[in-house]
């Protein structure tokens, strides 16, 4: 299984008579290979490399691309011609956002009418899932595939309404923004259907992470609900953030069980999880600090969002861990890197590499 623990140290020595590349690991060569192409001289008749010394390895393990194929499917020629562009940039985490309210985009065959329902026939299959996942794999890029929930999950909802905290029935949605639809987190059912759905992710996708989304859920579902606030108050709840937090803590225990670590977004925070989830940050470097002190893992995005269309040269000036940031080294250690987001609104197959690149080398 893969996780933040590779190796991805390497030596390189170009000297006139010879090049010279170590490294522990295979990443570790793949990197030191991306190096020395980097050092390559072609003048049209023939090509040398730059003499140099080389003594190499990341700052941090987490260099990641996330790109939406929620809102608009991206083929995996798409997919497969970025992975390309990370490996270039040494970038080695591919966060796929494979769900959302405007559609569900990953064959299951144990709940189909997800892809069947929810996805205007625009889905990868499970082989198509493989295929990515060894293409990256032999670029040393990791594939963190996201389900987002409990909201943005309309998609899900139009196969299998009865998951959802209020009636349906429900349609893939057509614009863009927050939405209603959310799943009922004090059903059991819910809970066994996700269990199996996970499980059965869980052996499509080898990497050691899984990311369970948790942003954005407006709530309003759950607060019309006479039955979910009525267990919210049986539990001992204070609101419907505690509500999504007991929420989470049941996706723990089934991503445990399935082998799997949670990462999840800014609002899965909560006093009541266990320190070992990953935070991703998207409302504030403050907030990944917060975490940091109290014992939390986390990546950071706020500031790396490509969809914004900011020059590279803001982007250059986020840091995840910037020097006045005041966290003891073992609080920074806790910040395991960055991940730039390309959202998927307003790109189609043909436009999204010109909103990726060059921006997201920087
Ligand atoms: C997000 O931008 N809602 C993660």
């Amino acid at each position: 299984m893969q996780g933040v623990e590779e190796d991805e140290s390497y030596t390189l020595e170009v000297t006139p008579e010879l090049a010279a590349l170590h490294a522990p690991t295979v990443v570790g060569v793949l990197r030191g290979l991306e190096t020395l192409l980097q050092l390559g001289l072609v003048d049209g008749k023939s090509y040398s490399f730059q003499a140099a010394v080389i003594d190499d390895k990341p700052r941090f393990p987490w260099r990641g691309l996330l790109i939406d194929v929620g809102r608009h499917f991206e083929p995996v020629e798409v997919i497969k011609r970025n992975l390309d562009g990370m490996a270039a940039a040494k970038m080695n985490v591919f966060h796929w956002h494979l769900s959302e309210d405007q559609g569900f985009r990953v064959e299951s065959k144990r709940f189909p009418k997800l892809q069947e329902l929810g996805s205007d026939g625009q889905f990868y299959t499970q082989d198509q899932v493989r295929d990515v996942v060894a293409y990256a794999r032999d670029r040393g890029v990791r594939v963190v595939p996201e389900f987002d929930m409990p909201g943005h999950v309309t998609a899900w909802l139009v196969g299998y309404p009865e998951l959802a905290a209020g009636r349906g029935p429900y349609q893939i949605i057509r614009k863009f923004g927050v939405f209603d639809g959310t799943f009922d987190p004090t059903r059991e059912e819910v809970y066994q259907f996700l269990d199996t759905f996970l499980g059965e992710m869980a052996g499509l996708f080898p990497d050691a992470y899984m990311h369970i989304g948790g942003d954005e859920n407006n709530g309003k579902q759950w607060s019309a609900n006479p039955a979910i606030v009525a267990f919210r108050k049986e539990h001992g709840l204070a609101d419907n953030h505690a509500l999504q937090a007991y929420f989470n803590r049941r996706l723990l225990q089934i991503l445990t069980k399935h082998g799997k670590k949670m990462v999840g977004w800014d609002e899965i925070f909560h006093p009541d999880l266990p320190k070992d989830i990953v935070v991703q940050s998207w409302r504030g470097a403050d907030s990944l600090g917060t975490g940091a002190r109290q014992g939390y893992l986390g990546i950071l995005s706020s500031g790396y969002y490509l969809d914004h269309i900011d020059p590279a040269s803001s982007h250059y000036e986020v840091d995840p861990v910037p020097a006045d940031s005041g966290l003891s080294d073992a609080e920074a250690a806790r910040i395991l890197g960055g991940e730039a987001c390309m959202w998927g609104e307003h790109v189609t197959p043909e436009s999204i590499d010109s909103r990726i690149w060059p921006r997201a080398g920087a």
